[in-house]
């Protein structure tokens, strides 16, 4: 999308809609902006129809003539008391849902005057709301090339007096563009979007910006890493797993770093524990948590971020094969420790514990997070309102937290009880992977953190009922949502520069 810049109306070129942002006010209407009328008396007609209440995310199209735009477009806010960042998303997304329907192009648009929000919060909302939406995943579908591209949103002219208006609309352009590429990885079919075509995303990335340096451990490094928990979930695959390792350094200067991990099931069949029919179509997106990482990689680097961030992925499907591991048996995790193989649909904390551990003794974290797909269980808990967030450090939970509350893309933090621990022993390896389905998400966090030393500040993010939706809402498509981008990019912003 592109944006332009104007203060004046009469400077209004020639678009496909010009929007008017209304306060609902005591069942009227009450115009969001301080512009002097002056524009064809059948918005005073529409407005004292009746038609239009001003309520929030409603709209109204009607026909001009003799106006730089083809139609007006009456949007309405709700009440001005209660108006927040959220609801500039609400509103704003539903009407480029309306656009896309009505296949228009080009706006101009009034911003509203709201005195309870900053400026740049303001267009920061608006502009988030408008492109959230603007995204397609049409490539499957007998289209014609043009008419997949031309029924999006292309290009916005917002008007006010805010200078800095133009410069905040790019950025939340950059980081939704990071959104669309993400959701884009988790859309795809998973025999496209294989362990090695991460693998290939993340070096493509690493050549367009040369401040990421990427390391790709094939599967003979893997053995020879001993990354044991990976290989064993790799076994009923195909395909080779992949290890993936990309370093951003933003501030040289500083030895402080985040490592982040994202879980890269590319498929989840459940292995010999195999999913039941209803649980298994929609687990190509159980590479969620490194699609999220990569698109937060790129948004972190166009943005030139000053933080030092790491994206680990270990990468591989979760198939079914007569060399699948099996439960019940044992295998050495990447640390030492022995796991006792409990359900093979328990992979992703197996490859996620490789992968802390691996963090923990190469890289030198100030701080790890890990997002995934983790449990069903989340979704059951916390729907796809909130991710949930485990943690041993107040201190991240609380920042990821706040960051969550600013972005919406909320979490809601749930329990690491060290009575957990009891349930994960062993009485042949020093642990078991499952232990049912009581307290099921918190007890797979509490898995996680037996590889993590307690002097790591580290967070688990579990999206498994965040990442891929089977509805749309009101600016975010149906599938998936590219969950997690903005909630951790807000987050890195937010980093005290150390
Ligand atoms: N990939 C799934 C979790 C999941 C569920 C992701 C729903 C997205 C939507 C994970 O690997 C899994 O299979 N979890 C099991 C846990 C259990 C068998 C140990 C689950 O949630 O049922
Ligand atoms: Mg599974
Ligand atoms: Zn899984």
């Amino acid at each position: 999308m592109k944006f332009a810049h104007i203060e004046q109306l009469e400077k209004r070129k020639k678009t496909d809609g010009f929007v008017l942002p209304y306060w609902k006010d005591n069942q009227k209407t009450q115009p969001a902006f301080t512009y002097k009328k002056g524009w064809p008396s059948i918005v005073d007609e529409a407005l004292a129809s009746g038609d239009f209440r001003g309520n929030e995310g409603e709209t109204l199209f009607f026909y001009v003539e003799d106006q730089p735009e083809k139609r007006f477009c009456l949007l309405g806010l709700g009440t001005k008391e209660k108006m927040t960042v959220e609801g500039l998303r609400r509103c704003y997304g539903g009407l480029t849902k309306n656009c896309l329907s009505k296949r228009l192009k080009s706006l101009n648009l009034v911003i509203p005057e709201i005195k309870n929000i900053k400026e740049e919060k303001i267009i920061k909302g608006i502009a988030e709301g408008l492109f959230l939406p603007n995204y397609l995943f049409n490539r499957h579908k007998s289209l014609e090339p043009e008419e997949q591209k031309e029924t999006l949103l292309q290009s916005v002219t917002w008007i006010g007096s805010f200078p800095h208006t133009l410069e905040i609309a790019n950025e939340v352009m950059t980081i939704c563009e990071a959104v669309h590429y993400t959701r884009d990885l988790i859309n795809e079919n998973a025999d496209v979007v294989t362990p090695q075509y991460l693998a290939v995303s993340a070096q493509d990335m690493a050549s367009k910006h040369p401040a990421i340096k990427t390391t790709i451990f094939d599967k003979k490094r893997i053995e020879k890493e001993a990354l044991g928990l990976l290989l064993a979930v790799n076994r009923g695959s195909a395909l080779d797993p992949a290890f993936i390792i990309m370093e951003y350094r933003g501030n040289p200067k500083s030895s402080d770093k985040t490592v982040l991990i994202g879980k890269g099931v590319t498929y989840d069949t459940g292995g010999l524990n195999l999913k039941p029919t209803g649980s298994m179509e929609t687990m190509k997106c159980d590479m969620s948590g490194a699609a999220v990482c990569l698109g937060t990689m790129l948004a972190v680097c166009q943005l030139k971020v000053k933080v030092n961030l790491t994206v680990v992925i270990p990468t591989t499907e979760n198939g079914i094969d007569a060399k699948s591991f099996k439960p019940g048996d044992v295998y050495r995790s990447y640390l030492g420790k022995t796991v006792e193989m409990t359900n093979s649909d328990a992979e992703g904390r197996l490859i996620l514990a490789d992968a802390l551990a691996y963090a923990v003794k190469n890289l030198q974290p100030t701080r790890l997070i890990d997002i995934a797909t983790l449990t069903g269980a989340i979704e059951v808990a916390l729907g796809s309102e909130a991710a949930g967030i485990m943690s041993q450090s107040d201190e991240l939970a609380q920042a990821l937290t706040q960051a969550g509350n600013e972005t919406f893309e909320r979490v809601w933090r749930m329990p690491l009880f060290d009575e957990y621990k009891e349930r994960l022993k062993s009485d042949i390896a020093d642990m078991k992977s499952w232990n049912g389905r009581s307290a099921g998400a918190n007890v797979a966090a509490y898995f996680l953190r037996l590889f993590v030393p307690d002097s790591i500040p580290w967070a688990h993010i579990d999206i498994a009922g965040t990442a891929y939706v089977s509805e749309a809402k009101k600016y975010q498509p149906k599938y998936a949502t590219g969950y997690g981008v903005r909630l951790l990019l807000e987050f890195l912003q937010n980093l005290p520069q150390p």
